[in-house]
């Protein structure tokens, strides 16, 4: 009897301790930045409203009023990652409205639903906060998005993410964009245009599995944009899109509790081309895999030391010095965004002109001389320039300095391929000799040494500049050792022809190409020459370039020599 009681007891507990943490939340309460355990959280706590310590942090501390998932991480803030003091609070008002204000009291960022019937607010278990007249929704957190898109929330035209300078948005066709300062389009994706033709009011949708789809009246299901799901993940697992501070929209996984994230999906591949990504006047490149930015020459300087994304700036301006301009020339570099260009004068001219030109306009701050055969030069007038270099890039682009050019020193990378190519050298050598000590036959020696020749001229290129060949419709060579990283030693195949399969893999530009891998070819010379023609033939088009990657090049080793083209 006595325990059948305290077992109601306890269940009428657990009843009224459920009912108290689900309850609304009732005007006249408030949440303060100093007191991060303070929360208003979801019935099952799936997600909880309160104050977070700023990302990265700051000194002394500040704080955002955001909702987060299980663990931490953030899918929405008040006024978009406004920061508060330790006296901050942030104030469900008996008028109706939601306020964050700060220690000395001043609103910075409010609802604006005074008037409207707020008699409660409801933060619910999929993540939506809700202020409510009785059970109406008046106002809600997944209508009024700030850099974060959950599972059922409906993502509409006229909808807006930021984060900075950054915006995404879905327009009327159902196409996805990324926008720099609400002006310059850097991404833009749509459906295929047998499906975007027709749309209504389309609006976008993050299945909770994983999938990004476009929904409308006028379709019958769902169209997929992306799949961002994988097969290893299990457990309560939360998928979410955001726009990054760094300008590009990805999809993560959470498992729940963990507090961290997991990229799943990124919308702009390759991260050089976001519109202003270096800041002004920066130059985006790759290290190895990692976007970086620096400046163009050491006629500039960066704009934060601390912080090579915030752009450069001239250590002259070119105001100060109207007799002694000269033209920087920068290769393998071109300013964004064309296509399509929106802000820059298009002319069509040879690569000098398009330097001189641009010297002699006032008007002109910059050109591009696209160098691909059409003669296309663009113009740059004063305003912000985002530039992008990459050994891959025919382009040039020419930028104003004062005084003389004074040229980066190479990096550390440049230097260490140098190296590379005279410890490349040594080792040819070597096996040159290796090889007439060891006797080969007349007819290998020939092949020995008409390889070693080009090996040889190859040698002291450096890897970039094997990258600008291909770049200009050239054969490229690629050493075997680069192939074998760049598709992750031959892990993902992408299909078997004849003599060899297919292989699918990543260059440092993030250019994505097919790797063949040659197997089987040891007959001899003609016959090899053959199947690289051959094959040649079967890559195709205009675009399409042979690499040749091989360490060295004995008969016994043809099966190592792989083709690639980018797909
Ligand atoms: C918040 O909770 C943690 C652990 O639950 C505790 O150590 C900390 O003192 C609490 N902070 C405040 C301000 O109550
Ligand atoms: C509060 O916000 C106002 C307006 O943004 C600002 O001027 C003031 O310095 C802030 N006070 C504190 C303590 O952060
Ligand atoms: C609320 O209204 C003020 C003044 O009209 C406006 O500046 C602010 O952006 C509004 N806030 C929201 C969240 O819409
Ligand atoms: C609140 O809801 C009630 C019932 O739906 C409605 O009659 C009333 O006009 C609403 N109040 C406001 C201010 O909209
Ligand atoms: C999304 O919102 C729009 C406009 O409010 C509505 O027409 C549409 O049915 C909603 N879609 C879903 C899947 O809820
Ligand atoms: C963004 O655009 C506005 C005008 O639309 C302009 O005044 C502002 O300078 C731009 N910002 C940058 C960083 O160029
Ligand atoms: C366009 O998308 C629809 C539906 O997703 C699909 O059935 C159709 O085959 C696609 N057409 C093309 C040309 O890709
Ligand atoms: C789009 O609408 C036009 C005219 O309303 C119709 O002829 C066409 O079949 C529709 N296309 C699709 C894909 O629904
Ligand atoms: C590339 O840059 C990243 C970030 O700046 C750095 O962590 C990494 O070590 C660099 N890699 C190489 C190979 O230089
Ligand atoms: C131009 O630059 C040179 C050296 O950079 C300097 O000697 C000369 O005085 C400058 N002329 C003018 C007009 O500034």
């Amino acid at each position: 009897m006595a325990i059948k009681f305290r077992l109601v007891l306890l269940s009428l507990f657990c009843l009224v301790f459920k009912t108290i943490s689900a309850a609304p939340i009732s005007p006249g309460s408030s949440l303060s930045a100093s007191n991060g355990n303070q929360t208003w959280s979801s019935p099952d706590s799936t997600f909880s409203l309160g104050f977070i310590p700023a990302d990265p942090p700051t000194s002394p501390p500040s704080f955002i009023a955001a909702i987060t998932y299980s663990g931490g991480v953030p899918i929405w803030s008040a006024g978009s990652e406004i920061c508060v003091d330790s006296g901050g609070t942030l104030q469900f008002l008996s008028s109706g409205t939601l306020q964050l204000v700060n220690g000395s009291g001043d609103t910075l960022w409010d609802s604006n639903t005074t008037g409207r019937g707020v008699s409660s607010a409801k933060l619910d278990e999929t993540g939506n906060l809700m202020l409510r007249n009785g059970t109406a929704s008046v106002w809600s957190s997944f209508d009024n998005p700030t850099d974060t898109i959950v599972p059922s929330q409906n993502f509409t035209v006229g909808k807006v993410l930021r984060s900075g300078l950054y915006s995404f948005k879905l327009i009327r066709n159902g196409v996805l964009t990324l926008l720099w300062n609400n002006s310059i389009l850097y991404w833009n994706q749509g459906l295929n245009s047998s499906v975007t033709t027709n749309l209504t009011s389309p609006s976008l949708i993050l299945k909770s599995i994983g999938i990004l789809t476009i929904s409308d009246p006028k379709l019958a299901t769902a169209a997929i944009f992306a799949y961002s799901n994988e097969d290893a993940e299990a457990g309560d697992i939360l998928r979410f899109l955001k726009l990054e501070s760094d300008g590009n929209v990805r999809i993560y996984s959470s498992t729940k509790g963990s507090g961290t994230k997991v990229e799943r999906w990124a919308a702009v591949t390759d991260q050089c081309q976001v519109f202003g990504y270096c800041g002004n006047m920066g130059i985006c490149s790759y290290n190895d895999s990692n976007p970086i930015c620096g400046c163009a020459s050491l006629n500039f300087e960066p704009v934060d030391p601390k912080d090579s994304r915030q752009g450069c700036k001239r250590k002259m301006e070119i105001e100060d010095c109207p007799q002694n301009m000269t033209m920087l020339d920068l290769d393998h570099t071109r300013f964004l965004t064309y296509p399509p260009e929106t802000d820059s004068h298009i002319f069509f001219v040879g690569i000098s002109a398009c330097k001189l030109n641009c010297l002699a306009n006032s008007a002109c701050d910059a050109s591009t001389s696209l160098s691909d055969g059409t003669g296309q030069c663009y113009y740059k007038t004063p305003g912000y320039l985002s530039g992008y270099h990459s050994p891959a890039m025919t382009s040039s682009s020419y930028m104003k300095v004062c005084g003389p050019v004074v040229p980066n020193p190479p990096s550390s990378l440049e230097r260490a391929c140098k190296k590379k190519g005279w410890k490349m050298k040594v080792w040819i050598l070597v096996l040159v000799v290796v090889a007439s000590l060891l006797g080969l036959t007349a007819v290998e020696g020939g092949l020995w040494w008409w390889f070693c020749r080009k090996s040889h001229s190859f040698g002291s290129l450096s890897a970039q500049h094997a990258l600008f060949e291909y770049a200009s419709g050239a054969p490229v060579q690629f050493s075997y050792k680069e192939l074998e990283h760049s598709t992750k030693k031959f892990k993902e195949k992408l299909g078997a022809g004849g003599f060899g399969a297919v292989y699918k893999g990543i260059l440092a530009n993030r250019t994505v190409v097919a790797v063949k891998r040659l197997e089987g070819i040891e007959q001899g010379e003609k016959q090899f020459k053959m199947e690289v023609y051959g094959l040649l033939h079967q890559l195709g088009d205009l675009h399409t370039r042979a690499m040749f990657g091989f360490e060295s090049i004995s008969l016994q080793q043809r099966k190592r020599i792989v083709l690639c083209s980018p797909i």
